[in-house]
């Protein structure tokens, strides 16, 4: 035994092939069972895929970096699940690609912000954070108001999304472009807000 580990230790090719090697094994032990498990793989009740106009403003929620400041990841902690409800759940962003779970805070966690508010406190908020929250470092985005959805893309998104696990059915993927017709930019982002989390919203 002791020879062996003599040569491991000072042959340094042996020491690193042999490190990847355990890395790669136990990596593997840990990360392949997720891909095949229910939990991780199957939504939990009620998560339905992004309607378009709700796909088209999680597309804006990465473009204007709002994951910088908030995450979408409750923890499975009392001064977090009292704060924002229950912890999140791998079965309630099957249909996230990517997904936004993050873990820079400089704003409150996101993941079920869905009906905390009404549609017109988003709007006002997103505008000019400090009209409703005088203290709030949250920048402004007043040219979310202003910018309407690309609408043409809309079914080559839905498709990509198709591709990657998400049942959209032709239909959907039809009639996405209309879906979104004529809306401006925040009204997609308001969409997707209001609908995160609420799989889990009332459950403790
Ligand atoms: C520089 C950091 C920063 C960025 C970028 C940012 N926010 Fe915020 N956000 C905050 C802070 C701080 C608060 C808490 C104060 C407030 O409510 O305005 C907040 C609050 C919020 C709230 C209210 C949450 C609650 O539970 O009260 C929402 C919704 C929100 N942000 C959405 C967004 C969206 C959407 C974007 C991207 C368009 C964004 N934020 C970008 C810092 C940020």
């Amino acid at each position: 035994m002791e020879k062996i580990q003599k040569l491991i230790e000072e042959r340094v090719g042996y020491l690193i092939v042999l490190t990847l090697l355990v890395i790669s094994v136990a990596g593997m032990v840990e990360i392949v069972p997720l891909m095949f498990q229910r939990q991780t793989t199957q939504p939990i009740p009620g998560v339905k895929p992004y309607t378009a106009l709700q796909l088209a403003g999680r597309d804006i929620y990465i473009r204007e970096g709002c994951y910088n400041c908030h995450s979408q990841m409750i923890r499975p902690f009392r001064a977090e699940t009292e704060r924002y409800g229950h912890y999140s759940v791998a079965g309630e962003s099957v249909y996230d690609h990517p997904f936004q779970w993050g873990s820079k805070r400089t704003g409150p966690d996101l993941a079920r912000v869905g009906g905390r508010y009404s549609d017109e406190w988003h709007y006002v908020h997103l505008i000019n954070p400090r009209d409703v929250v005088p203290e709030s470092n949250m920048p402004a985005f007043p040219w979310l108001a202003d910018n309407k959805v690309d609408a043409a893309v809309m079914p080559k998104k839905l498709e990509a999304m198709r591709k990657l696990g998400v049942p959209y059915t032709d239909q959907q993927i039809q009639t996405a472009a209309k879906d979104v017709e004529g809306k401006t930019e925040i009204e997609a982002l308001i969409a997707y807000l209001q609908g995160l989390g609420l799989a889990l919203k009332n459950v403790r």
